[in-house]
């Protein structure tokens, strides 16, 4: 094999050209991650050269450069975020102590298992993504398309690099392992639900951006938070990343948006479908899937695990630094909505069993924070139609109502009333099959599909006819 000068290949601020051990490990990996990203990464565009943002260091001013690059020669770097000298444990039981630079022994299995769990979601979305670079709406979406996908690859990288600098041999196995599993394999399925699911459309992939990419949104926050201060360190880095991936989701759909309210208007219909665009409908059954797929991956409502990770200090509250409490939890409660027979009600649960829900409340405030704003496009064009939130209860196959059918505003309803409904509810097969017809792919500078508005605005500043993707 042609010698690589891994030092130079893998941008990083770890130090790696002095941890020979590291260096070794990582260098015995790169072959294989290189192998899974030509098997399993972009289809079809592997020699392209796209317009990519690298990151290159973690100054808040200034840490990714622009510039064109095949996606197998994109240098996957490790990044920290700087430390913050005489940090803390900010929660849990090790409150006040300093932050663990080394693996606490006592831990050392479930802190393996939080990071392998969130390593597990990087490639799984790229291996969910990879067939959508032959539908692109325009070379704009392609190469954000492309972006997300090498910086899922890097956060692949940085929680490899955890458990092979931290973990020793299993940490090594487990960075073999997440390279071995296949999202959607029923023999080797990716570890959550969510992660199976088929990404077939643009759609599809603007709701994962928004929901589901923002479902790590929050679990990294939480990890940032963690007392293992390469891990935090680790989180807050990725979470630069992460804000643009939220961008591509939110912006993806509100543009979506925009071309049905434009279609409505100028032609005075809500038949949007006639004239080429996804009618509001629709995009309300899309929202109502992926919120459901994703608030699944916070976990149970009630829970000891999430209680053992808070207490044990290796996952906080999303902000807990900026919260005025006791950063216990030991006695205080937290409101938990349940199942009564066959109403939903709320609950006094115990702070620390209940810090799934507390992180699922944060998530959704957040998601309708977007939603509003889909709303405001709505109403700007003086259409009446508002974009909702499903209840938390509805299609959950996790927690307190993954027995009972909920319907989107959230009753308890029979089978045979979600039998008859779940049609108005849920993307149908006739919908998947409208919104396949419209992936056609436009690949010509400067043009954009019929369903979709262009960008606002450029990436990088660049003008709205830049050869994004060169295809040649
Ligand atoms: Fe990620
Ligand atoms: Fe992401």
């Amino acid at each position: 094999m042609a010698s690589i000068d891994y030092i130079e290949r893998i941008p990083n601020n770890v130090n790696l050209a002095e941890n020979r051990r590291l260096l070794r490990a990582l260098e015995e990996w790169q072959p294989k991650f290189l192998e899974w990203w030509r098997d399993m990464g972009p289809d079809g565009f592997q020699a392209k050269e796209v317009y990519l943002r690298t990151a290159v260091s973690v100054d808040a001013r200034g840490w990714a450069q622009f510039d064109y690059t095949r996606m197998p020669e994109y240098r996957w770097g490790i990044f920290l975020a700087e430390p913050e000298p005489g940090r803390q444990i900010n929660f849990g039981d090790h409150l006040g102590q300093p932050a663990w630079q080394e693996v606490p022994g006592e831990y050392r299995g479930t802190l393996r298992r939080l990071i392998v769990t969130q390593g597990d979601t990087e490639p799984a979305s790229v291996e969910q993504q990879r067939h959508l670079g032959r539908t692109c709406p325009s070379l704009y979406d392609l190469r954000n398309l492309f972006q997300v996908n090498v910086e899922e690859g890097r956060h692949l990288w940085a929680m490899v690099y955890l458990l092979d600098a931290h973990f020793g041999r299993d940490g090594r196995e487990e960075s073999e392992a997440l390279l071995q599993r296949r999202s959607g394999d029923h023999d080797k399925p990716r570890i959550l639900g969510a992660f199976n699911e088929r990404t077939p459309d643009w759609l599809s992939f603007f709701m994962f951006c928004f929901f589901t990419d923002r479902d790590g949104k929050y679990q990294l926050a939480s990890l940032a938070e963690s007392g293992f201060d390469p891990l935090s360190r680790t989180c807050r880095f990725m979470l630069t990343e992460e804000a643009h991936h939220m961008f591509v989701g939110e912006s993806g759909v509100g543009r979506i948006v925009q071309r049905a309210c434009e279609i409505m208007r100028e032609h005075k219909t809500d038949d949007v479908r006639r004239f080429g665009g996804v009618d509001l409908p629709t995009i309300q059954r899309y929202i109502n899937f992926h919120c459901s797929v994703s608030l699944d991956l916070f976990g149970s409502e009630v829970s000891t695990n999430a209680a053992n990770f808070y207490t044990m200090g290796l996952k906080g509250r999303f902000e807990e630094t900026k919260r005025k409490d006791d950063h216990r939890l030991k006695d205080g409660t937290y409101s938990v909505a349940t199942l009564v027979g066959e109403s939903i009600v709320t609950r006094e649960e115990g702070a620390l069993v209940s810090l799934n829900e507390r992180l699922r409340d944060d998530y959704i405030a957040d998601c309708q924070r977007g939603v509003n704003r889909w709303n405001e496009i709505i109403k700007s064009h003086g259409i009446e139609f508002t974009l909702t939130l499903p209840h938390r209860g509805f299609r959950r196959a996790i927690g307190a109502f993954a027995e009972v059918k909920v319907s989107p505003d959230g009753r308890v309803v029979s089978e045979a009333e979600w039998d008859a409904r779940h049609r108005d509810w849920l993307p149908t097969e006739d919908d998947e099959r409208y919104v396949a017809s419209l992936m056609q792919p436009v690949t010509d500078r400067g043009k954009i599909a019929g369903w979709i508005a262009p960008a606002a605005r450029g990436i990088n500043s660049q003008p709205a006819d830049f050869e994004y993707v060169r295809l040649g």
